[in-house]
């Protein structure tokens, strides 16, 4: 199993915390934000990990997490030069990926969820995580048949299907390159990671479970502010 963290795009909604450094360095309680869906990776097992950065900000990358030599794994790390869609993180990844299964984490994912065990007995197909909201239409969201097998997925829905969200946490195996090469632009002009998921739903190899604990798209001043609120809870927890 390889691991990528994907940790592009401008940041845009958090200017001005996003003019100088990348939104996912940004502090979640008392760490860069990419520090927790790393720590995710790291507790998989995955020794192998690629890095995908913005141009601007790759040296800030580099001199935060080095080689990997410090975690006992390697990272490697490729620019994406425009932030143009979530799935051509498997083009960018295509050698790194080789033949191998892969994890993709969103770089301002925050999960709460232990998803080590599912990360390390995964054989083959996709699987991918939901979580239920109250905003189901910022997100890619997936529609359950009565046995709770997922029916359909829509990136960012205009009529309401659902109240679960697809979450930023990803795993395939390395048909994904080939699924990604098919995907074709959206009306946001993006190649968008939901195409992936419905490559493998229309090949009945996709598998959908619902998360537990909380889940955060750190990528607003609100969801920002509750992801350090909920580490610091966790950390004071552990703690006593
Ligand atoms: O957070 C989960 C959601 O992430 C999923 O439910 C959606 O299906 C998925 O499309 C994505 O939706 P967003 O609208 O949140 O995507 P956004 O463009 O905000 O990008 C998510 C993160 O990935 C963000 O931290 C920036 C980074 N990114 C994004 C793009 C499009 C990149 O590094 N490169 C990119 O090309």
């Amino acid at each position: 199993m390889k691991g990528i963290i994907l940790s592009g795009g401008y940041g845009t909604r958090l200017l001005p915390l996003t003019k100088v450094t990348s939104k996912q360095l940004l502090p979640v309680y008392d760490k860069p934000m990419i520090m927790y869906p790393l720590e995710i990776l790291l507790k998989a097992g995955i020794k192998d990990i690629l890095i995908i950065v913005a141009p601007d900000h790759a040296g800030d990358y580099l001199r935060l997490l080095g080689s990997g030599k410090e975690f006992g794994v390697r990272f490697a790390y490729e620019i994406q030069d425009k932030p143009e869609g979530l799935a051509t993180a498997f083009l960018i990844g295509e050698n790194f990926i080789d033949d191998d299964n892969v994890t993709m984490i969103l770089g301002d994912n925050i999960f709460e969820d232990d998803v080590a065990g599912t990360i390390r007995n995964f054989k083959s197909g996709g699987h991918i995580f939901a979580k239920e909201v109250p905003d189901p239409e910022r997100f890619g969201v997936v529609k359950f048949d009565d046995q709770m097998n997922a029916m359909k997925i829509e990136e960012k829905p205009k009529e309401h299907l659902s109240n679960y969200a697809i979450t930023g946490l990803y795993i395939y195996d390395s048909r994904v390159v080939e699924a990604a090469k098919q995907a074709k632009p959206s009306a946001r002009g993006e190649l968008e990671i939901t195409e992936l998921h419905n490559w493998y739903l229309a090949k009945q190899e996709l598998k959908v479970d619902i998360l537990k604990g909380e889940w955060i798209d750190a990528g607003t001043f609100e969801t920002l502010f509750r992801a350090s609120e909920l580490k610091r809870k966790k950390s004071q927890i552990s703690n006593k």
